[in-house]
């Protein structure tokens, strides 16, 4: 390790977020929950090593013109080599839990048939690390790495897939599951669903809203099937990691919200009603329908999708800003039958991505989660912010707007909190600098920086306002 957390110095706060640190651990309840999360593509690398398979993402990045530069995950930030000091790193800052997926073409490499054990074992040893050092592990079981045998048979528009996701799922559960207590089925249907078959702008690059639109209840089965694989083997606590960007607009006209509704419909409830309402929201049916799209449910998977969760884990960067009228983007929105819809680019406060920064939209958002799902508990599975970080002179690497961003973000976590909504964590994406999908290695998230040469990790200042608040609001509790 290079450099000691605790003794750390450099820039770890302005006037400003001092004031919020302190009110945020004053006020988060005892057993509030301090994480950080990461994804297997984005970090593990070793992509051919240990029986891995092919996944979709390898596939797509291979495709000239398919991501910056043609990067890929193919390396990464090598945490498949380096899982040990990044767990260190990890119990240094003083996390109390870790998100990380596991990556299905490691344990199923040829999507269906037999399990790779020398996978597998990759996550035995580094949930036995996490546990070691007081880390409890939060396991995702898809974050987007379909293996790419299942996509050459249809990927999630083919129903199959869903059944082949609860092998897998019962898999992992018998692997793991004596010592693992928190399990996701997926990270984000919304982005495998619409960005991956609408768009095409991520894996498997498809573009159909028919094909986006039977991934959906397909990645709905999958969860559902999922569940029941896990809750078999006898897990306790078992829920969905959904990206919610709440829609808004500038203007207030008929059209405008007509405009909201269309894009909430597709982003909130088409995922969050059939899971604790089961039942599709009727309107976003008939958006899906005027593009010739619909989905294909068949006679009990309402009942399925519907079984009770323990949590809804929320992905929360930035609202999706929208006005009527005709898109003059040459990059489509992302939703089905949104040709009326145009997104703003917004001009207030944004991250390198261009993501406005709007902690009140974030206020809004879990507060109507609250009132319009009533009796659901909450995670903040992510939320974080890109910015282009190098280390100065020195070595160090300030990030003040990447802290500042997590300060104001964390702050509504603990305004919502005290008004009685349940949110009993929050985990930092990321916990480092990787692989930013189709954006490359440009986009860093990470609270460690990472050399992407030399694959050196130093904590930026962020990582040492996270750690400080983690201690401060330990110390208020006793
Ligand atoms: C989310 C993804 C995550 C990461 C962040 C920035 O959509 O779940 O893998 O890419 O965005």
């Amino acid at each position: 390790m290079t450099i000691s957390i605790a003794s750390a110095t450099g820039l770890t706060g302005t006037p400003e977020t001092d004031e919020l640190t302190a009110r945020i651990a004053g006020d988060l309840p005892k057993d509030f929950v301090w994480g950080s999360a990461t994804s297997a593509y984005q970090i593990e690398g070793a992509t051919t090593q240990d029986g891995r398979g092919p996944s979709i993402w390898d596939t797509f990045a291979r495709t000239p013109g398919k991501t910056r530069n043609g990067e890929s995950g193919a390396v990464a930030v090598d945490h498949y080599h380096r899982y040990q000091a990044d767990v260190a790193l990890m119990a240094e800052l003083g996390l109390s839990a870790y998100r990380f997926s596991v990556a299905w073409p490691r344990v199923v490499p040829t999507g269906s048939g037999p399990v790779n054990r020398a996978g597998l074992a990759f996550y035995d040893r580094l949930v036995d690390e996490l546990l070691a050092v007081g880390i409890d592990p939060w396991i995702t079981l898809f974050h987007w790495d379909l293996p790419q045998p299942l996509q050459d048979l249809g990927g999630w528009a083919n129903r199959e897939t869903a059944h082949r996701f609860a092998e897998y799922a019962d898999h992992v559960a018998t692997a793991l599951g004596d010592r693992v207590r928190h399990w996701s089925t997926l990270n984000e249907p919304w982005c495998c669903a619409f960005e991956g078959h609408l768009t095409g702008r991520h894996a498997p690059g498809v573009q159909s809203a028919h094909a986006a639109v039977r991934s959906v209840h397909h990645l709905m089965l999958g969860h559902a099937l999922g569940v029941e694989a896990l809750r078999a083997r006898g897990a306790g606590d078992v829920g969905i990691t959904l990206n919610l960007i709440p829609a808004e607009s500038p203007e207030d006209s008929a059209a405008a919200r007509e405009a909201v509704r269309l894009v909430d419909g597709q982003t909130i409830r088409l995922w969050l009603d059939p899971l604790l309402r089961g039942r599709y929201p009727e309107d976003v049916v008939a958006d899906l329908a005027r593009a010739g799209a619909r989905l294909p449910v068949e006679d009990g998977d309402l009942d399925r999708i519907a079984a009770p969760l323990d949590w809804v884990g929320i992905n929360y960067y930035a609202p999706h800003i929208v006005v009527p009228g005709p898109d003059p983007d040459p990059a489509p929105l992302p939703f089905v039958a949104a040709d009326n819809v145009t997104r703003v680019k917004s001009t207030d406060d944004v991250t390198a991505l261009g993501w406005p920064i709007r902690p009140r939209s974030f206020a809004a958002l879990l507060r109507r989660l609250a009132v319009d799902y009533p009796g659901t508990t909450w995670y903040m599975h992510e939320n974080g912010a890109a910015y282009l970080d190098e280390p100065i002179a020195d070595g160090s690497v300030p990030d003040p707007e990447r802290l500042r961003y997590l300060a104001l973000h964390l702050d509504v976590v603990r305004e919502v909190v005290q008004e009685g909504v349940d949110v009993r964590g929050y985990f930092v994406w990321s916990l480092m600098d990787n692989y930013e999908w189709a954006e490359g290695y440009q986009m860093r998230f990470g609270m460690v920086h990472v050399d992407f040469d030399t694959l050196v990790r130093t904590p930026k200042s962020s990582a040492l306002w996270y750690s400080r608040l983690i201690r401060e609001h330990r110390a208020a509790n006793g």
